[in-house]
């Protein structure tokens, strides 16, 4: 479906008893809701491959190279690993977080109030066949699991939480569960989840749109995410096996590649590799392939299956990853699909429908609910290549993506 009008959303709200879809909840509706909705804090230790917990951080709108030139951010990335060839996958904000959680952008190339309908699985999918608990951490956001347009500053109005940079709400599989709803938290619950220890093993961080240079710029954010993170960097418990990224969802100039500047710290880069780059072609869908691989998840047969894995994480499970010449890659738009609103894609009523038999990068092959649900299916793409492309419509077609030699032994 297409976006539908905010109005309409309101007039749903009690169609859908469960799902709050006005996009402006009154103030006194949202502090009743805030009042009677606990956060949920689930804990778990699944021992990962490479890392026991793995948490992003996402930034906004900055080009590779103004990343790159920031003091704050160079000193984080002597404390880590810089990836210097990883890119975002649409422009404006929001496909880029929506990939994040489910592998597609089915289109999307707006920022609109977007609802991904519930037949399409997620990350926490793959996670929850493990037990691996999760959360979301939304800076500013009022209560668990709240599902307005934005939660402006309510003193000055200013932005502050807005849920296009919310990945996991914008999926009705999640939106629909209100036990999942409850570990869409705040910054508050981050540090009361970090103080009691109770902190998950896979979270994604939004910082509000001060902190995350959507509405500063770079140096304000590095300043701002050099203070955040500094305390964490030395805490025993925060760092034990932890792997961090650092990202952007997308480059700040909708001509060039959409290439971001990205680091990885914590306590799971070994000290030797500190100060080092890797070089390897990855895109947000390898963040996913790389959870999977790391913890023996399947896929979620969308564009984490043939992804490119982090090598943090390939050197452990001996997957060969592509190189990818980028020259003519176009990963500053997407293609058509049932989210676009005709801006830079072209609208399709079509659904997705992801690849069921395949291996998959992280090599455990598709998960089962995807594989029963589109079980009589053709795949609408090639999910197994390394970037993404569609030949229907021409997009991101000859280019080359080819095998690495083996340059290191399989362990
Ligand atoms: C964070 O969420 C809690 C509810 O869990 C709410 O009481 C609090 O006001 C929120 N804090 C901020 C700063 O958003
Ligand atoms: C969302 O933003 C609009 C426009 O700035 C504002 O009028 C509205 O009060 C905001 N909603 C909330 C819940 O903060
Ligand atoms: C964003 O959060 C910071 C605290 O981290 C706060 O100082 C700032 O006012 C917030 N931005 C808005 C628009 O409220
Ligand atoms: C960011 O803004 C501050 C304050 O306006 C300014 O001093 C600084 O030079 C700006 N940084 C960049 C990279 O433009
Ligand atoms: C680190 O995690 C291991 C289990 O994976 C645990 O035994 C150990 O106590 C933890 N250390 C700290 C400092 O939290
Ligand atoms: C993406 O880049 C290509 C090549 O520079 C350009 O033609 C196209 O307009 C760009 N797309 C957007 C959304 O700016
Ligand atoms: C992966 O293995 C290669 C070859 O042994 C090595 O050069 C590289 O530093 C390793 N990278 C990581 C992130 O462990
Ligand atoms: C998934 O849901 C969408 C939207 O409701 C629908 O168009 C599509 O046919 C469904 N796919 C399958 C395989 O059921
Ligand atoms: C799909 O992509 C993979 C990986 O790039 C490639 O090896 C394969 O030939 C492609 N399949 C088709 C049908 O084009």
């Amino acid at each position: 479906m297409k976006s539908l009008p905010a109005a309409l959303f309101g007039a749903m709200a009690s169609v859908f008893a469960q799902i709050a879809t006005t996009t402006e909840p009154s103030p006194s509706d949202i502090a009743a809701s805030a009042a009677t909705t606990e956060p949920y804090s689930p804990v778990s230790n699944v021992e990962g491959l490479a890392f026991n917990r793995f948490f992003q951080v996402w930034f906004e709108n900055i080009d590779f190279e103004d990343a790159a030139a920031d003091d704050n951010l160079q000193w984080l990335a002597s404390q880590g690993i810089a990836l210097t060839n990883l890119y975002a996958v649409a422009h404006p904000s929001e496909p880029n977080y929506c990939a994040a959680a489910g592998g597609d952008t089915f289109g999307m190339d707006n920022d609109d109030f977007q609802r991904v309908p519930a037949n399409v699985s997620t990350v926490v999918d793959l996670l929850d066949t493990k037990y691996i608990s999760w959360a979301e951490y939304q800076e500013h956001l009022p209560y668990p699991g709240f599902q307005g347009f934005n939660y402006s500053n309510q003193e000055t109005y200013a932005d502050d939480y807005v849920r296009k940079h919310s990945p996991l709400v914008l999926y009705d599989s999640i939106a629909e569960n209100s036990m999942r709803l409850r570990q869409i938290k705040n910054f508050t619950n981050f540090e009361a989840d970090l103080a009691n220890e109770k902190l998950p093993q896979w979270a994604f961080f939004t910082p509000n749109m001060t902190n995350d240079a959507h509405d500063t710029n770079i140096t304000f954010a590095a300043k701002w995410l050099r203070s955040w993170i500094s305390p964490l960097l030395t805490n025993d418990y925060f760092m034990n096996d932890t792997l961090v990224l650092i990202t952007f969802d997308e480059d700040n100039t909708y001509k060039k590649t959409n290439r971001i500047f990205s680091i990885l710290v914590g306590g799971a880069v070994p000290e030797n590799l500190h100060g080092t780059e890797d070089n390897t072609f990855y895109t947000h869908y390898s963040v996913i392939a790389s959870v999977s691989a790391n913890w023996g998840l399947p896929s979620l047969g969308r564009w984490d299956c043939g992804a490119n894995i982090l090598e943090i994480v390939a050197n452990r499970t001996g997957y060969v990853n592509s190189d990818v010449d980028t020259t003519h890659l176009t990963l500053n738009q997407t293609y058509p699909g049932p989210l676009s609103n005709g801006k830079y894609s072209e609208y399709s009523p079509i659904w997705p429908n992801p690849v069921t038999e395949a291996d998959c990068s992280a090599g455990h092959g598709v998960l089962d609910i995807v594989k029963k649900t589109y079980a009589k299916t053709e795949p609408t793409y090639n999910y197994t290549s390394p970037f993404p492309y569609d030949s229907k419509s021409g997009y991101n077609v000859g280019n080359m993506a080819r095998r690495k030699e083996l340059l290191h032994s399989r362990l």
